[in-house]
């Protein structure tokens, strides 16, 4: 049909459907249906739990990163410190897709509570083995949120002077941060939802999820 004859009011049902489709994602489902748009999500599921990313996406995403990261040390070693409990699973993937002269080393830092939110204080629980002195070293984390746990761990690792410092997380919530901090390697950006799996815990379950998955909104507190 030659376009000056659409009337215009035969375009109600298409506005219409976008409409209802909108209100409908925003009323029943918040989160999922709106970051599905977002990220082009799949319909998969994992025990229940939607899939953001598969574990295949994750490893090809992962190999990435370890290509970059191999590619800026230019030959030089590494001390990949990785920011307990919930990066283990990222750091140990991550480790091996870098091809460099690396040592492990681990803190573990406290910032958030039993549920979802967070508490704000960040409080040190488990502190370098090694001095990082002269070195070049890799922060390791599964998420940089409100950036508080990084902007802390940075300022500490800071005073004693290492070589280079940068920053790996898997994941980014940018529309969340409180410090001003960035990672120089991010896996992926999302927006504020909560997820799980591939380390990251609600009320330290589901670390063991091989994929990375939402938290539902009707889960117990
Ligand atoms: P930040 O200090 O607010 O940047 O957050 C630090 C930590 O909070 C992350 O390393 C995670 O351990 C945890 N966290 C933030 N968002 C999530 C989430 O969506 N799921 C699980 N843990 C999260
Ligand atoms: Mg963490």
């Amino acid at each position: 049909m030659p376009a000056r004859n659409i009337r215009p009011y035969s375009l109600f049902p298409v506005l219409y459907s976008l409409l209802s489709r909108s209100l409908f994602c925003t009323a029943s489902h918040p989160t999922p249906r709106r970051l599905r748009d977002t990220v082009c999500m799949s319909t998969l599921t994992y025990q229940g739990h939607e899939v953001l990313y598969t574990r295949q996406q994750i490893a090809e995403r992962v190999a990435e990163m370890g290509a970059q990261i191999t590619h800026d040390l230019n030959g030089e070693k590494l001390v990949m410190i990785g920011v307990l409990k919930g990066a283990a699973p990222f750091l140990s993937d991550l480790a091996r897709a870098i091809d460099a002269d690396a040592t492990f080393d681990f803190v573990a830092v406290s910032s958030y509570g039993k549920g979802q939110r967070s508490s704000g204080a960040v409080k040190m629980i488990k502190d370098l083995d090694q001095p990082i002195e002269g070195k070049n070293v890799l922060v390791v984390e599964d998420i940089l949120d409100t950036g508080l746990t990084l902007a802390y761990l940075r300022k500490l690792f800071m005073q004693q002077h290492p070589k280079t410092l940068r920053i790996a997380t898997l994941l980014d919530k940018p529309s969340r941060r409180i410090e001003k901090i960035e990672a120089d390697y991010v896996g992926f950006s999302i927006p504020n939802l909560f997820v799980i799996g591939y380390g990251m815990d609600y009320a330290e379950r589901y670390r063991n999820l091989p994929d990375i998955c939402l938290m539902g909104p009707n889960e117990p507190a």
